[in-house]
């Protein structure tokens, strides 16, 4: 069997301030958290208040495809590693619907991540309309395969988050059966690209999770964890899903 060290991962989206990451730092530095790894995605102008946090590792949002240029307003993952990011979320269902970014561009972020040493947690999930319709397995494969099928070496160096439209920013969560399904799905399709790195990478479960529902989901066999939205604004309650992992 093999042992995957949990994660639980807040993505702030364009929320929180200095006095959050403040509260955050000193709730996670209240207790012993040595058995999960704890990511704080927080927008990345304040990347900066986190530094050198022994409690935690840093990500950040979303990144250029591009290495350098004249890209005004773009972060590269250059800027964002210097800046402190160890991780960065590519390919939030946010990103992907209202900024279209397109499967090209997200294998382009991909690549960009990995060159310059940063871990993507590649985001994945249907929407609503694409569940009732049972396209999720389908809409997984792609949206898998427009990365790994031509860089399965990307797999090993990867997390993958499993975030169901429908049940982000909804208060909807995915059922625990309903969110261990997909995830045994998307390992079953990783491991055509490699087996050993499928059964090793983590696959974090993302909607509406909260410190009530935390500890079901995240007990699945296939669920390596958690990425939080609203609830990773309030330093309390996502302490409680830490300590649920
Ligand atoms: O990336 C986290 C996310 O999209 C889930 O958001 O608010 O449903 O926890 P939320």
């Amino acid at each position: 069997m093999t042992m995957r060290k949990p994660m639980v991962a807040a993505n702030w989206k364009m929320n929180g301030s200095d006095a959050l990451a403040k509260e955050m730092l000193s709730a996670l530095a209240s207790t012993n958290l040595n058995e999960l790894d704890v990511l704080i995605c927080p927008p990345a102008t304040l990347l900066h208040a986190f530094a050198n946090s022994a409690s935690c590792v840093l990500g950040a949002q979303n990144l250029s495809e591009h290495t350098a240029g004249a890209y005004t307003g773009e972060l590269s993952a250059a800027l964002l590693a210097a800046a402190g990011a160890r991780f960065v979320l590519v390919g939030h269902s946010e990103r992907r619907t209202l900024f279209a970014e397109s499967d090209q561009a997200l294998a382009g972020k991909m690549q960009q991540a990995i060159e310059h040493g940063l871990t993507p947690v590649y985001c994945i999930g249907e929407n609503l309309q694409q569940r009732q319709q049972e396209k999720t397995g389908q809409v997984l494969a792609k949206q898998l395969a427009a990365v790994y099928a031509s860089h399965p070496e990307f797999l090993a160096k990867s997390v993958i988050a499993y975030e169901p439209v429908w049940a982000i920013g909804t208060g909807e969560a995915a059922t625990p059966e309903q969110a261990q399904q997909a995830h045994a799905a998307i390992r079953q399709q990783l491991a055509q690209y490699d087996s050993k790195a499928a059964a090793e990478v983590r696959v974090l479960y993302g909607g509406s999770v909260n410190s009530k529902n935390a500890a079901e989901l995240l007990s699945q066999p296939d669920i390596d964890g958690g990425l939080v939205g609203g609830a990773s604004l309030n330093a309390e309650e996502f302490l409680h899903i830490c300590l649920s992992a």
